[in-house]
């Protein structure tokens, strides 16, 4: 199966947005995740579905919305109508998780569960039925160009001994880089999330063939 890549928008040139998803575009990932935190979830403001609405008529990739507020549920409709691919509401935020989930797939939507690094897998098992993907945390959200939570390699593998691939994309994000990838890919992941690795670095399409060859060699040995 193809490891797909994210870019994550946060680590992007904020006064220049429509250049940078051209450039991330051409450099050949395969996902443009947006961080969409609430300042009360996380300790940090980003952006919400206004700016959502006005990159996606320039955007080519699919769009990776990735929830990190204490209300969900008030945003999926208007990302769902800008025409994002995918997304992730956080487990430690959902009461109502069943109905959260089936309300984003009701929308035409492919729906995700976050677990921050501390949360049971036991949430991504329960509600794997209505998942198409799970997005393990592997820093504690809020911020980009954080040090990698090495557990999250094991929590990965944990959770992929239980569901195989062809039934849940198990995606990584946080501390995503041409060191870490190659475990993350060896324990089941099959889409990494990557911030500074890629947009924080000057050639986009050298450090997505970096991260990509990183794994692509120890896949074949
Ligand atoms: C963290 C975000 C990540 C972040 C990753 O809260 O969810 O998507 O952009 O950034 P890096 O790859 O720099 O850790
Ligand atoms: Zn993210």
């Amino acid at each position: 199966m193809r490891v797909r890549i994210a870019s994550s928008l946060l680590s992007a040139d904020f006064s220049r947005l429509a250049e940078e998803i051209e450039d991330v575009a051409r450099a050949g990932v395969d996902l443009l995740h947006l961080d969409i935190m609430d300042g009360r979830f996380v300790p940090n403001l980003t952006f919400g579905p206004p700016v959502v609405a006005s990159l996606a008529p320039h955007c080519t990739l699919p769009l990776d919305a990735h929830l990190m507020v204490d209300d969900p549920d008030e945003l999926i409709p208007t990302l769902a109508e800008s025409g994002v691919a995918r997304i992730a509401v956080h487990a430690e935020t959902c009461v109502h998780l069943h109905r959260t989930l089936a309300g984003i797939r009701a929308r035409g939507v492919s729906p995700g569960l976050a677990i921050n690094p501390a949360t049971p897998l036991t949430f991504a098992l329960e509600a794997a039925p209505w998942l198409d993907f799970v997005l393990v945390m592997s820093v504690n959200p809020g911020f980009g160009g954080q040090s990698f939570i090495a557990e999250s390699i094991g929590r990965v593998a944990r959770l992929r001994a239980v569901v195989p691939a062809e039934e849940l994309d198990i995606t990584v994000d946080g501390g995503v880089t041409p060191v870490t990838a190659p475990p993350l890919i060896a324990a089941g992941a099959t889409t990494l999330v990557a911030g500074s690795a890629i947009f924080g670095q000057a050639d986009r399409a050298g450090a997505v063939t970096a991260l990509r060859r990183s794994f692509e060699q120890g896949e074949h040995g």
